[in-house]
């Protein structure tokens, strides 16, 4: 199995990934004594001065000799948020006090942010660059396909270029990348940095000093990381970084310097969306070229599939080891491991038809479970283009999410793989008779609020701009504790982060959940999502479907009649009827209030995801009064009740 790794997105107090940790030589401090008070005031106020840094650095000394506590910290210069790099630092000295108990001095590397603390304050002052006691390495196993030569010429060539640029900046901090594909080198990606407080010439030469420690075989290698205290480096074949770019490096020999600042996604054309259709077909095409492109781990907080974390590292004397890239978070698998997880894809493991195919359960060897979507069709668009959007993809990562965990292809065998989510989806509990008894009112709120949280992040919040475009409740998965998780995104369109909305011939969706403006005029934006996710609060709250008209009055469909019924006041009959029992009316008021303001006929006056989650999260907050609703009078028929891989109840 080949991993790829992924980028963490807005995960709460998540510290992106723990690299790896030095204690000191054992010399502890006593247990309640003056050292370890210094320590945790350090340890309560450094995280926001290094946040608050415009370096998002910082140095620190706490108490007077000899309990003195010495500590820098230094965020990652892409982690934009304070809160994020808070967190990490905090997380670090947490981390520290579990891993390196009572130790008066630790190094702890994580992914978004590094800390040091030693009762000797030697490290601080003058920085020494040449240590090798905070060394840490970590290469990919897999190389990148092509002439040695040519791909370690290029890689020192980008890393030497970031590295200069890196130096020059006040930050010390730069990312760059490099299209050989003239060569038929993948594009490759590249961050250096070095802590603030460094000269310039220092920070080259602490930077020079770790490239000059790739040898034949790691300077080949798909993606790689050298870490010390003072600077640390990183190549990937992916972006594995935020924001735009410092560097576009162009490959020795072809033509003149660097071209500084250009946009990642430049062939991409003038277009406002990028990536088109990120169909899960396209999504395995791409597979079929990361297949042998990406190895590499990375795990996010809590989850089940992260089998061991990095290996520790205790004492200050051992050096270098090669991390096994053991950890993954996307896999390539390999078909005949589909073929026995799915027993051939027998008929008992389906789970259901969803859009584009057959979804099966499977079982790894691991014990892990998966849901397993085999594709039916192809599509043929270019190399890089696959590549991007793979690389898309993976990136979205929430928790109110479905997962797509990895790809395999083999011939004409396309398959998609999703982590395995054990209560199908929320329209097999919503709309049952039975089942419905089992959501009861906290249960649907903290399902409206979660597919709220999932789609602000695809809205706003994730590293692209994605529209969903077919949110219904067949799509909203549920765990084991029914938090939902929004899937397929076979419709979602991904744009460039200045721009969101867009018009297509191709009207695709699920009749019910699609905004007017889209429906008739094929026009997309965040807002016309906003619609759906309103339909399906109206759906979850009163348990009918929109498409359904005979349970609901005289009225044609569910948006018509709530919204009648919320104009006089008697919205409790909206409610599912095994829900009112527990709860007070009015939070039941603001959710039907909310909904109705997502289904305005009008885009513009629909609220933004963000106002959603602002209303639904503050009770004090003053709801408009809702206009009326689109298809007032509009007979809605369900023509697709296609998901992912959720069964519907028609589907059992
Ligand atoms: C330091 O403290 C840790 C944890 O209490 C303990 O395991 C270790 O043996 C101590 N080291 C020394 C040198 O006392
Ligand atoms: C240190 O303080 C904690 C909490 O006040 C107490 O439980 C512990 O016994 C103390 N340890 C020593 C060695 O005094
Ligand atoms: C954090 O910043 C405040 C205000 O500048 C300062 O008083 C405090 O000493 C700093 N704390 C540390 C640990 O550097
Ligand atoms: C600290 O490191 C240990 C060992 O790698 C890990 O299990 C733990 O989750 C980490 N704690 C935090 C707060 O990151
Ligand atoms: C820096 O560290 C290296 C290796 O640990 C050591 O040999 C050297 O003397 C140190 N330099 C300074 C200036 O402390
Ligand atoms: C530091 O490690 C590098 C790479 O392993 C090695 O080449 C160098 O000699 C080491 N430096 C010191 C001072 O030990
Ligand atoms: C990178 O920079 C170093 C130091 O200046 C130089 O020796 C080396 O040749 C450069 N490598 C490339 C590929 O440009
Ligand atoms: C290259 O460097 C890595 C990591 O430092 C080391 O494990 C490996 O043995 C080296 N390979 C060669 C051929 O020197």
């Amino acid at each position: 199995m080949i991993s790829v790794p992924l980028f963490l997105a807005l995960v709460p107090l998540a510290a992106g990934e723990l690299l790896a940790q030095f204690c000191g030589n054992g010399i502890n401090f006593t247990a309640n004594g003056t050292y370890q008070s210094n320590l945790a005031s350090l340890a309560a106020t450094l995280p926001s001065n290094v946040s608050s840094s415009p370096n998002l650095f910082a140095t620190a000394t706490a108490g007077g000799a000899p309990d003195t506590v010495y500590a820098l910290a230094l965020c990652r210069g892409d982690v934009t948020s304070a809160t994020a790099c808070g967190d990490c630092v905090a997380a670090s000295f947490q981390n520290a006090s579990r891993t390196c108990p009572m130790d008066r001095s630790a190094t702890i590397f994580y992914d978004d942010c590094l800390l040091r603390f030693s009762g000797d304050g030697g490290f601080l002052a003058p920085p020494n660059i040449t240590e090798n006691a905070t060394l840490f390495q970590y290469w990919n196993q897999e190389n990148i396909l092509g002439d040695a030569g040519v791909v370690a010429g290029n890689v020192r060539e980008l890393l030497n270029e970031t590295a200069r640029a890196a130096a020059t900046t006040a930050r010390r901090f730069a990312t760059g990348f490099m299209d050989a594909s003239s060569v038929s080198i993948p594009t490759l990606y590249s961050l250096t940095q070095c802590t603030p407080d460094l000269t310039s010439g220092d920070c080259l030469a602490c930077l020079r000093r770790l490239i000059d420690m790739m040898n034949s075989t790691t300077s080949v290698r798909v993606g790689g990381r050298i870490l010390v205290l003072r600077c640390n480096l990183r190549f990937e074949k992916f972006v594995f970084y935020s924001g735009e770019p410092t560097l576009r490096v162009t490959p020795p020999g072809s033509s003149p310097a660097p071209d500084p600042i250009t946009p990642i996604k430049r062939n991409k054309s003038k277009s406002v969306v990028i990536a088109a259709i990120v169909s899960p077909v396209a999504a395995v095409a791409l597979c079929l070229i990361v297949c042998y492109c990406f190895r590499s781990r990375r795990f996010r907080e809590g989850k089940r599939l992260q089998k061991r974390r990095s290996r520790r590292f205790q004492g200050e004397d051992e050096l270098v080891w090669e991390m096994e890239g053991e950890i993954s978070e996307f896999s390539v698998f390999d078909f005949h491991q589909v073929l026995v997880a799915t027993d051939n894809f027998s008929e008992e493991k389906k789970l259901g038809e969803g859009g584009f195919g057959p979804v099966y359960k499977g079982l790894l060897s691991e014990g892990l479970e998966i849901a397993v979507k085999r594709l039916a069709s192809h599509s043929g668009q270019g190399f890089i283009e696959f590549k991007n959007e793979v690389q898309l993809i993976a990136k979205l990562q929430h928790r109110n999410l479905v997962r797509l965990l990895g790809c395999c292809s083999q011939g004409e065998e396309k398959i998609l793989v999703y982590e395995y989510l054990p209560n199908k989806s929320l329209d097999f509990y919503i709309f049952d008779a039975k089942r419905t008894a089992l959501l009861d009112w906290n249960k649907r709120l903290a399902i409206i609020e979660g597919i709220a949280q999932g789609l602000l992040y695809l809205h706003k919040h994730s590293r692209l701009r994605v529209i969903h475009r077919d949110l219904k409740p067949s799509n909203i998965l549920l765990d084991s504790e029914m938090n939902p998780k929004i899937s397929d995104f076979g419709l979602a369109k991904i744009f460039s982060s200045n721009s969101n909305e867009g018009t297509t011939r191709r009207v695709a969706g699920t009749y019910g959940y699609m905004a007017p403006e889209y429906a008739s005029e094929g026009h997309f934006s965040p807002k016309s999502d906003v619609f759906s996710f309103g339909v399906i609060i109206l759906e979850i709250i009163s348990g009918k479907r929109n498409a359904s008209v005979h349970q609901c009055e005289d009225f044609i469909n569910l948006l018509g009649y709530a919204w009648k019924l919320f104009a006089e006041e008697r919205w409790l009959e909206l409610v599912d009827a095994s829900v009112v029992p527990n709860c007070q009316s009015s939070c039941m008021m603001r959710c039907i209030n909310i909904a109705l303001l997502c289904v305005q006929e009008n885009a513009i006056d629909r609220p933004t995801m963000s106002d959603v989650v602002a209303m639904l999260t503050s009770e004090s907050m003053v709801l408009d009064e809702p206009k009326h609703p689109a298809y007032f009078h509009v007979r809605v028929t369900n023509h697709d009740e296609s998901s992912t891989y959720g069964t519907s109840s028609a589907k059992m």
